[in-house]
C-alpha cells in the first residue's frame, strides 16, 4: 500500500469511532451507519495499488500470509468457504490456494457490502464471479448455505454485532458447517472476542491464534459451530 492510501485507512478508522457516536446519538440510522463506513472504505481499497491494499490490508504477500493463513486452522475438512467482505477477492484466492497446499478443496464465494469492491472481485476472479454477491450480510438471505463462513464483527454497528452472528448461523452457516469470526487483532491475555461471544451465549469451539508485531497483540480467529455440528459432540 501507498503511504498516501495507508494514511488514508489510518484516518479512516479514526473517523470510524465519529460514525459510531453519530449513530449513538441518533442523528444517522443503520444505513446511514453504512453508508458513511463504506465512504472511507471504497476510495481507499479502490485507490490502493497492491491486491492486499484492495482488501484493506497494508504490507505484501508475505505479510498477508502471515496475518491471514490463520483462518486454515479452523478448516478441518473439504466444502464451501464464503467470506463476508470478500473485497477485491483476495482472500477467496488465497484460501483456495492454501487449502489446496494443506490437503483441502476449498470452494470459494464472497459477498460485500460495496458493489464497486464485489464487481472487482468478479473482475479478478471471473471464473468465480457468478458466487460474488452484494449484500449486507446482516440480513441477507443467500442462495445456498456454505460448510465455512468467515466473517469480521466490525462489519456492523457495535449493538448489533450478536444479531450478526446469530444471522450468519441462522442463515448462511451449512447445520453442519463452522462460522469463524476474525482474522481480529486482540490484547493477548484478555477475554476480547472470545469473552464477547460467550457473554452474547455463543459456545466458542475453538480459537487459533498467531504473533503480532506488536507484543502486546495477537491476531486471532475464534469459530463456532453449526447445530448439526455442536449436538455430535
Ligand atoms: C477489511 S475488508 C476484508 C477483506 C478480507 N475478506 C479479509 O478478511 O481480509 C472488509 C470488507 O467488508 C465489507 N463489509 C463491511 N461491512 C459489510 C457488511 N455489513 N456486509 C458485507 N460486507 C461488508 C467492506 O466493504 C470491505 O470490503
Amino acid at each position: 500500500m501507498t503511504d498516501d492510501v495507508r494514511d488514508a485507512v489510518e484516518r479512516g478508522w479514526r473517523e470510524l469511532a465519529g460514525i459510531d457516536a453519530a449513530l449513538e446519538r441518533g442523528e444517522i440510522d443503520e444505513d446511514g451507519w453504512h453508508a458513511a463506513v463504506l465512504a472511507i472504505i471504497e476510495p481507499a481499497y479502490l485507490g490502493a495499488g497492491t491486491p492486499q491494499g484492495q482488501s484493506g490490508q497494508s504490507g505484501d504477500e508475505a505479510g498477508w500470509e502471515q496475518a491471514r493463513r490463520l483462518v486454515l486452522d479452523a478448516v478441518d475438512g473439504d466444502g464451501t468457504f464464503l467470506d463476508v467482505g470478500c473485497a477485491n477477492g483476495l482472500l477467496m484466492q488465497s484460501v483456495h490456494r492454501w487449502g489446496a497446499e494443506d490437503g483441502v478443496a476449498l470452494e470459494p464465494y464472497g459477498v460485500d457490502i460495496s458493489a464497486a469492491l464485489a464487481e472487482l472481485a468478479r473482475r479478478r476472479c471471473p471464473q468465480w464471479a457468478d458466487r460474488i454477491w452484494t449484500a449486507n450480510a446482516l440480513g441477507w438471505h443467500p442462495p445456498r448455505r456454505f460448510d465455512y463462513v468467515r466473517t469480521g464483527l466490525d462489519y456492523v454497528p457495535a449493538a448489533r454485532r450478536a444479531d450478526l452472528v446469530r444471522h450468519l448461523l441462522d442463515h448462511v452457516v451449512a447445520a453442519d458447517g463452522r462460522l469463524l469470526v476474525g482474522v481480529t487483532n486482540e490484547e493477548r491475555g484478555r477475554p476480547g472476542l472470545a469473552g464477547a461471544l460467550a457473554s452474547w451465549g455463543f459456545e466458542v469451539a475453538g480459537t487459533a491464534t498467531r504473533p503480532h508485531r506488536h507484543p502486546a497483540l495477537e491476531r486471532t480467529v475464534h469459530w463456532l459451530d453449526g447445530e448439526a455440528r455442536a449436538d455430535r459432540k
